[in-house]
């Protein structure tokens, strides 16, 4: 096949350099949201009067084609937008030379790119979705299951589990809130200086639902802010599901034993026969890296380059690729975990019932009795260096602390996480309304 854009070259371009600057198979992913652009851009020549209505109806037809049927591209297309003008020439012929009017690969690609992120931000948003339904039903499921709070994973205060599901939630939340990054649309500025014909970019944008036009055209070209929010905040939502998963394979280990994944889940061992291993969720956690390291990738592209398009931004498109798909399949998996997900609510309650868990308790209850916060903490200090458990002591052992023994008592997590009252606590209240609240997105 023979190679494009060559009719002021004496010499084909080198085998290795093509093979090098081809972009070819990252831009299998763009070739509908490529078309798609190239649609609006006919419709956009022919509002100018750049081509007739004709024209417009044959080229819209051949690129609906192309659309249908897909595309194999060539490495000798060098990329997406060469790819589908040749095979466009071979579907329609000679109208197919005017498509390009007024357009440059470097405009058209930054399109690509943010239909691109529009896309991809919007199934992100429903596969995060899924998960904050799925956190949400779970906590409702299990509202008065008591479990320890944990703090540098040592066991803090009792809570509800609904508690530290909702903590997920309001995270994952945020992740989808911080995915709504604007669709501007760059086609029409051109390589760099906008066009003597007279399109109207506004009337592009309007046709690809975008939320404007670019304001200049240099900056249209060589902009991916868009790329970098879209990256960074998948990579923070992938931070999230990677805790998330941590802490799900901490609580299915036999030292914890809280939770179960079930077997359709899990994975077995080659040698041993017992092994349920929870894989999929150490490979979110393993994924989030890879995610990370795409994210200072393409920071780390953009930051050297000088003013208009430069090559290099390319390489923006494989992380955002790479992100998009990685990130949605994570955030799919641990839906899939919490639905599926078997508590063992026994298990918890006995390890929220460990005696150490209900020292704060006893600090504020002294607090509530009068005594300032920081003279009852060392008091209860005093019991804590004893080594004694709580429940062993005598009413007079607590009064040779200065501890009334009305402020020790008896304690069940159950009244431990009741007494939490305050807004965002732990207590059925609190986490009723928290369990409550609208969903902000
Ligand atoms: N393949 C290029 C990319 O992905 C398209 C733009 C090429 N522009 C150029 N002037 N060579 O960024």
């Amino acid at each position: 096949m023979a190679q494009t854009l060559r009719h002021a070259f004496a010499a084909p371009m080198d085998d290795l350099v093509l093979k090098a600057v081809a972009s070819v198979d990252d831009d299998r992913h763009l070739l509908a949201d490529d078309v798609r652009g190239s649609i609006a851009h006919v419709a956009t020549l022919a509002a100018a009067g750049v081509v007739s209505s004709g024209q417009a109806a044959n080229l819209t037809a051949g690129l609906e084609r192309i659309l249908a049927e897909g595309l194999e591209l060539a490495l000798e297309d060098e990329d997406v937008h060469m790819a589908v003008e040749r095979r466009l020439e071979d579907l329609i012929g000679d109208d197919a030379r005017l498509l390009h009017t007024a357009r440059s690969r470097n405009d058209q690609v930054a399109l690509d790119l943010r239909l691109f992120v529009d896309a991809r931000q919007s199934d992100l948003r429903d596969a995060l979705g899924e998960l904050i339904e799925a956190l949400e039903a779970k906590a409702s499921e299990h509202r008065t299951v008591v479990m320890p709070g944990y703090t540098h994973v040592q066991r803090a205060q009792p809570i509800l589990f609904a508690h530290a599901l909702l903590a997920f939630r309001d995270q994952f939340e945020r992740d989808v809130e911080r995915l709504a990054i604007k669709f501007v649309s760059p086609l029409g500025a051109g390589a760099l200086a906008g066009s003597a014909v007279g399109i109207d970019p506004a009337f592009t944008a309007r046709t690809l639902g975008a939320a404007g036009a670019f304001a200049n055209s240099i900056d249209a070209v060589s902009d991916r802010d868009f790329a970098a929010e879209f990256v960074f905040a998948a990579t923070l939502a992938s931070v999230h599901l990677s805790q998330l998963a941590e802490t799900l394979v901490l609580w299915c280990t036999s030292e914890f034993g809280f939770v179960r994944l079930p077997d359709a889940l899990t994975t077995g061992s080659s040698l041993m026969p017992q092994k349920k291993n929870p894989d999929c969720l150490e490979l979110v956690r393993g994924r989030a890296g890879q995610s990370l390291g795409d994210l200072v990738a393409l920071l780390t592209t953009l930051k050297g380059l000088p003013v208009g398009y430069n090559r290099d931004l390319q390489e923006t498109k494989p992380p955002v690729i790479r992100v998009a798909d990685t990130v949605r399949t994570s955030a799919l998996v641990c839906a899939l975990a919490i639905r599926e997900l078997e508590i063992d609510a026994a298990a918890m309650h006995v390890a929220a019932s460990d005696d150490g868990l209900f020292a704060t308790d006893i600090v504020e209850r002294l607090v509530a009795s009068g005594v300032p916060f920081r003279e009852a903490h060392e008091r209860v200090a005093s019991v804590v260096r004893t080594g004694r458990a709580f429940t062993s002591l005598t009413d007079d052992d607590w009064r040779a602390f200065d501890i009334a023994p009305e402020c020790a008592g008896i304690f069940t997590p159950e009244a431990s996480v009741a007494s939490r009252t305050s807004p965002g606590g732990t207590s059925p209240q609190s986490v009723r309304t928290q369990l409550a609240r609208p969903r902000r997105t």
